[in-house]
């Protein structure tokens, strides 16, 4: 297969490991940076060119798209779409699990649990927006926010009413929740590739914090998702569209809660903790369901 890896920099692990899983399966691989590929939109004629030469051809794509680009990249994934490439985590499957509020409301119509959230608008109804999730402690969260940054704990009703004043001052979007305390700052990274879950580990957060994720300093074990956690894992990545996706559950007294679903899971961490070929398991699963890029009228012709 001919496959691109849509990502700012060839070096990082993730991109790499991507890369050198492709070449010893045999495939064409190309790293293209999101930001260097600009397009021809017009009816029946679409064009993509990179560095001044055109690209196309591309059986596959494999978006390795960080948040600071979501909204360019996801641009440029979807000429690759519409130009006939198959992308494990289409454009639109990305833009709705980067949205937090929208990947819970569209959880939460498939019957998925994830803790209790709430998310309003204007200053005069706070007091009976907080009253709808119940008593603190609240966990407020940045809608677009990742890797932790964004994500605040308050005790108090009147602390969670000011991080809410302050945050609606700086025109940030964002939804509160309800804390989840018996997870006790642990969480479960579910890897999905397809219909599966190919790797878990449990992260706990440092000391002092309740975050777990890893950039916040906390630390990881492989682990062991039980047959309902996998279910609800793969359905979650499911529900919004993605073949490929870092899912995080917390265990709860009421079951697994989803917290987050990723759609660009970092590798590094979950391949050295488990001893997972996990880039493999991507590239294999891309292999599997890529199909000829279109070709013929209106289209361009692979080179
Ligand atoms: N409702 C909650 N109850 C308890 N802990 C939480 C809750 N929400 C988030 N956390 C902790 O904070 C971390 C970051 O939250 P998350 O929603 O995944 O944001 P981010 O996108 O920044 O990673 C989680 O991994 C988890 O450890
Ligand atoms: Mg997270």
């Amino acid at each position: 297969m001919k496959l691109a890896i849509l990502s700012r920099n060839s070096k990082l692990y993730s991109t790499r490991r991507l890369a050198e899983a492709a070449r010893q399966r045999g495939h064409s691989v190309r790293v293209l940076d999101p930001l260097r590929c600009y397009m021809r939109i017009a009816s029946q004629a679409f064009d993509m060119h990179y560095q001044g030469k055109p690209i196309a051809g591309y059986h596959a794509v494999i978006p390795r798209i960080g948040a600071s680009v979501t909204r360019y990249g996801t641009a440029v994934l979807r000429q690759f779409e519409l130009m006939g490439s198959y992308c494990p985590n289409p454009s639109d499957a990305i833009l709705r699990a980067r949205d937090k509020l929208r990947a819970h409301q569209l959880l939460a119509a498939q019957g998925i649990d994830f803790p209790v959230t709430v998310f309003g608008d204007n200053p005069d109804d706070t007091t009976d927006l907080l009253s709808m999730l119940g008593p603190p402690p609240h966990v407020i969260k940045l809608n677009e926010g990742a890797q932790g940054a964004g994500v605040m704990l308050t005790e108090k009703p009147a602390a969670s009413r000011s991080v809410v004043e302050a945050l609606r001052g700086l025109y940030a979007n964002f939804v509160v929740q309800e804390f989840i305390a018996e997870a006790e700052g642990a969480d479960l990274r579910c890897f999905v590739v397809g219909d599966r879950v190919v790797a878990a580990m449990r992260r706990q957060a440092p000391e002092g914090d309740f975050r777990s994720n890893l950039h916040r300093g906390g630390s990881a074990l492989a682990a062991e998702a039980n047959a309902g956690e996998q279910a609800v894992a793969v359905r979650a990545a499911q529900v919004l569209g993605l073949g490929v996706a870092g899912v995080d559950l917390i265990r709860s007294q009421r079951g697994p809660l989803v917290l987050e679903v990723n759609s660009t899971p970092g590798l590094e961490g979950i391949e050295s903790v488990c001893g997972v070929d996990i880039a493999g398991a991507i590239v294999d699963h891309v292999a599997a369901h890529c199909h000829q890029p279109r070709t013929g009228q209106g289209r361009r012709r692979p080179s």
